[in-house]
């Protein structure tokens, strides 16, 4: 029997909660992209600096080598630019073909017939030639310059005869002798803009039409040395302006460095090239990673910074730091309203620390929106400590961040439905499923139309992160992938990329029939119970299961935990249950980390886990596994100390999971199960033009049909992504998904069948 369609009913003369500056981008340097990324800096390790604070294998030779009979010498004293003291003394013994190569970001892609620009600064009273050369060492272009006796600075330009993806740059002396070499940069003349972003990345994150960026980070922000001044400092701005040669190199806390080419001032100029706001993240003098907080009577640089950088976006020519951005070239005002304090801080140290620096702020700057940190986690104590101290603290917004199994979306798509009008409003900083697939695109899809149904309380969201270089990952999934030469825009790309081009400004009110819910059976609470070491040693006795049904007690055997071993506790096959266990920790074996409590366990890429001591040692966390996509469902703040006697107890009810640390409650949360719905829908109106956009997503695999009345006539085009496998992606080699486009018009109400596993957005006029 066919079902019967869903019925739609807009109010296309309604008026619901106003969309504002709803979708937006967060680009933070991880994965490599800035350096080796939108950066068009072609040139790794320019100026010498890399060290083993950015990263162990790291030398000041880094990415650069001898060519002929050459030796490279790392000087380290005598540099024009003190913040950067390193550069190379390049010595050839004989006239030759000697010199020194830089191999860029594991190759150059030189495009035939492209210009490029070369800058650099040398000494040594010396001739050389500079060649850029493919990997058979082919001159793809090159050029001659008579260097001084005393450092000064070259440049040329290239036009290069040949394509290459394995390009490097090549400095040949062309007598014996030596020459110094310092601040080594090469940009193609095809840019975004002309500035220094690379063209087809910044034209990527164009299209998207966010309305913010925020950036830069992420844990770059705050994690590192609360002293800017130090090699691996957590991120300042005022590091990040002026000449790109004299900004003090830094370790990027993904383990790589950070030039800070791409500073705050190219950030700022983006935003304005892509018409968006900007959205500023600082450090607030707390490092929660290392547990590092500034005592609160020093907080005065923090707040400087803050009411500077405000100043430095805002201010006019006749203020300290608006002359500074004169300078630079823009007298323009940025237009800053936005700015974060805090990226994802735990811990009590950070409200305080919030409190001073946004009173300061408020008290110059009223107009400012303030952004609190919510924490890592979508729930638990630390989330609960961020809102209690985003309300005290008057704070405009609190931004959430989330990397969740496609599961856990569906089943928080009405997660904030009931949370109040009114400050602070929710930011979803960063949010992702957990793969770059067809199905993790159309699960998001459905969740932002549950974020756009709530922007009575959710008033800007994001997805994170944003660029992956192919060669350099430290996170996945991402929502650009790209290497030297080509981009790969993901399934999730497009979904950002339809919902936030097709965007009202306020909500329409909508009324739906025969939109059925499909309840999951998924991940029972049944199932293996194991213990799992993530690096301690230690002793487990008195082990007991309880049913809480009958009472009855099953004793269990003690044992040794030994480092990273799995010890399998019993089989639980119980609606409501308890395991009771003692715990002692050894002071061998791994300081930082604790014990898991694995329970319904299915097999391994399905089970629940009580995380004792969990990240650094710092948490009590109920996690899931759900066909190997991790969820958080509780969080609170919790460290092991090695020889207590600890007594663990965990309780299932149900879906309800708590869990007691010497008869205290740690955490106690429902590990909600997805409702899928027959079809997500939103409809918000762009009231300048007269037009209605209806998001529709279908994330079951059979198809289904909607009939979405609006009254009156109508027409315009329908954007979808449907017919692709659930495991489909988007490679570098080939794109496979992308969405498809069509006329639409109908008088009012238009018939849909909604493909299985689907995205439409459909856009209309209403016609007079
Ligand atoms: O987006 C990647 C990282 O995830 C961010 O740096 C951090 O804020 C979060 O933990």
């Amino acid at each position: 029997m066919k079902k019967e369609a869903s019925e739609i009913k807009i109010d296309f003369s309604g008026k619901g909660s106003s969309l504002g500056d709803f979708y937006g981008i967060f680009f933070e340097d991880i994965n490599h992209s800035a350096d080796g990324g939108l950066y068009a800096q072609m040139v790794q390790n320019g100026s010498f600096e890399f060290c083993t604070t950015d990263n162990a294998s790291y030398t000041p030779l880094t990415a650069w080598e001898a060519v002929g009979e050459a030796t490279l010498k790392a000087k380290n004293k005598g540099s024009l630019f003190p913040k950067n003291p390193c550069y190379v003394e390049v010595y050839a013994i004989t006239q030759g073909k000697n010199g020194i190569r830089n191999t860029g970001y594991n190759g150059m892609y030189v495009k035939k017939g492209e210009k490029y620009s070369l800058s650099f600064f040398a000494k040594g009273a010396m001739d050389i030639t500079v060649a850029l050369e493919n990997s058979r060492g082919e001159t793809l272009a090159s050029g001659d310059v008579s260097l001084n006796e005393e450092w000064d600075s070259y440049s040329l330009e290239f036009k290069a005869k040949a394509e290459a993806l394995d390009a490097s740059l090549v400095f040949y002396l062309n007598s014996h002798g030596r020459i110094g070499l310092d601040a080594v940069m090469l940009f193609p003349h095809d840019t975004y803009k002309n500035g220094v972003w690379r063209k087809d990345l910044a034209c990527a994150l164009e299209e998207l039409k966010p309305k913010f960026m925020r950036f830069p980070g992420g844990c770059l922000v705050h994690d590192g040395a609360l002293n800017p001044d130090e090699r691996d400092a957590c991120y300042c701005w005022k590091n990040t302006i002026g000449a790109p040669q004299a900004r003090p190199s830094k370790r990027n806390n993904w383990g790589y460095n950070q030039s800070l080419g791409l500073g705050y001032y190219e950030y700022f100029l983006l935003c304005e090239h892509f018409k968006c706001q900007p959205l500023p993240v600082l450090p607030a003098g707390w490092n929660p990673h290392r547990q590092d907080a500034c005592p609160m009577e020093q907080m005065q640089p923090w707040i400087d910074d803050a009411l500077d950088l405000i100043e430095f976006a805002n201010g006019g020519e006749d203020t300290y730091w608006g002359k500074v951005r004169c300078s630079l070239g823009h007298p323009k005002p940025f237009k800053l309203k936005y700015l974060a304090i805090g990226n994802e801080e735990v811990g009590e140290e950070f409200p305080p620390r919030y409190s001073v620096i946004a009173k300061a702020i408020k008290e110059k700057y009223p107009k400012i929106k303030l952004i609190h940190s919510a924490g890592p986690f979508p729930d638990g104590s630390e989330y609960r400590r961020g809102y209690e101290a985003a309300r005290k603290d008057g704070a405009d917004l609190i931004d959430e961040h989330y990397y969740s199994s496609t599961n856990w979306f569906l089943a928080n798509i009405h997660r904030y439905d009931k949370f109040p009008a009114k400050k602070p409003k929710v930011f979803i900083g960063e949010y992702a499923t957990k793969a770059n697939e067809y199905y993790n695109a159309v699960v998001e899809a459905a969740y932002l139309t549950g974020m756009e149904n709530a922007a009575h309380a959710v008033s800007l969201t994001c997805y994170a992160p944003l660029l992956c270089h192919n060669d350099y990952v430290n996170w996945r999934p991402d929502l650009i992938w790209f290497d030297n030469s080509r981009v790969c825009k993901t399934p999730n790309y497009y979904v950002q990329k339809l919902f936030s081009n097709h965007l009202g400004d306020y909500l329409l009110p909508l009324e739906k029939k025969n939109v059925k819910t499909h309840h999951s059976l998924a991940m029972p609470l049944t199932g293996d119970a194991e213990i799992v070491s993530d690096g301690c040693e230690g002793w487990i006795w008195d082990v007991s299961v309880v049913n809480l049904q009958n009472g009855d007690v099953t004793q269990l055997n003690n044992f040794d935990v030994a480092p990273y071993s799995k010890t399998c506790l019993s089989n639980i096959n119980l609606p409501s249950y308890e395991i009771h266990l003692s715990f002692k920790r050894s002071p061998d074996g791994r300081q930082d980390k604790g014990i898991w409590l694995v329970f319904g366990k299915e097999d391994d890429k399905n089970s629940f886990r009580w995380e004792i001591g969990g990240w650094q040692n710092q948490d009590s966390a109920v996690t899931s596994s759900d066909q190997g996509e991790n969820a958080l469902w509780d969080q609170h703040i919790f460290s092991i100390e090695s020889e207590h006697e600890y007594k663990l107890c965990l309780r299932v009810e149900g879906r309800k999971i708590s869990t007691f640390v010497d008869g205290n409650l740690m955490n106690t949360c429902e590990a909600l199960l997805p409702q899928i719905d027959d079809v997500y829908v939103s409809a918000s109106k762009i009231k300048k033009t007269d037009e209605a956009i209806i998001k529709a997503v279908n994330v079951r695999e059979e198809a289904h049909d909607v009939r979405i009345s609006l009254g009156g006539t109508y027409s315009g085009f329908v954007y979808s992504l449907s017919g692709y496998d659930k495991h489909a992606c988007n490679t570098l080699e080939k794109e496979l998904i992308s969405p498809k486009e069509e006329a639409v018009s109908f008088k009012d109400s238009l018939n849909l069948t909604l493909e299985p596993l689907s995205v439409y957005v459909i856009r209309v006029k209403k016609q007079a």
